[in-house]
């Protein structure tokens, strides 16, 4: 059992907001190492219509966060990460599944995102969801000059998100939208 299920403590999911960049550009910097600044996650939210955000979070403290863009029926995500101490214990699983379960809810048939090709810990977890590769982007990471691997997974609707969808009330999503 994972430790946060042993603490029987609730996880959520919420929207980003901006009150929520300074913790999540900290969580940035322990877990990239091209980060991307405060303006960069301030413009996302204010500017970019595309863009969904969601944190995740125990007792009012952020756990971790994801973001994508949503465009037409295809979902790219943009970042995903678990702060430090609280990765392995699979919520980083959680947060990728509820930004699939919300890619679908707006209505995305494909997710795809780009992957350190040295990053085995995260492709481990998106091949776990269903993700599979489709190329490399050579060089995409300017502070290395690392290659990218292209991946992609097909989204299903659960069955009841496609009952509410079908019966025209689709549930909300508990986050992403900035
Ligand atoms: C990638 C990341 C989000 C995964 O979150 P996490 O909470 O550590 O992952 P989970 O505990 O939910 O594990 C889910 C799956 O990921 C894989 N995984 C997790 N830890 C792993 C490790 N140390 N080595 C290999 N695979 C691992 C496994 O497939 C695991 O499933 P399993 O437990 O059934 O074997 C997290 O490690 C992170 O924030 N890393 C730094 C930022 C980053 O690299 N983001 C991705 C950019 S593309």
């Amino acid at each position: 059992m994972a430790e946060w299920e042993k603490q029987g403590t609730e996880v959520v999911f919420r929207s980003m907001t901006l009150g929520d960049i300074g913790t999540i550009v900290r969580i940035e910097r322990e877990s990239f190492t091209a980060p991307w600044s405060e303006e960069a996650f301030r413009t996302e939210l204010t500017q970019n219509h595309f863009a969904r955000y969601m944190v995740m979070e125990r007792d009012g403290a952020i756990l971790g966060y994801g973001g994508m863009w949503l465009i037409v029926d295809e979902a790219h995500v943009t970042n995903i990460a678990v702060r430090e101490p609280y990765r392995g214990q699979g919520l980083g699983e959680r947060l990728l599944r509820e930004m699939m379960r919300t890619a679908v809810w707006f209505g995305a048939k494909r997710m795809t995102l780009e992957v350190r090709v040295t990053n085995d810990r995260a492709q481990s977890l998106y091949r776990k969801l269903g993700f599979y590769e489709s190329g490399v982007r050579p060089n995409y990471y300017s502070d290395n000059q690392e290659d990218a691997l292209i991946m992609w997974a097909e989204l299903e609707p659960t069955d009841e998100e496609a009952d509410a969808q079908a019966a025209g009330s689709p549930r909300r999503p508990k986050g992403g939208a900035s």
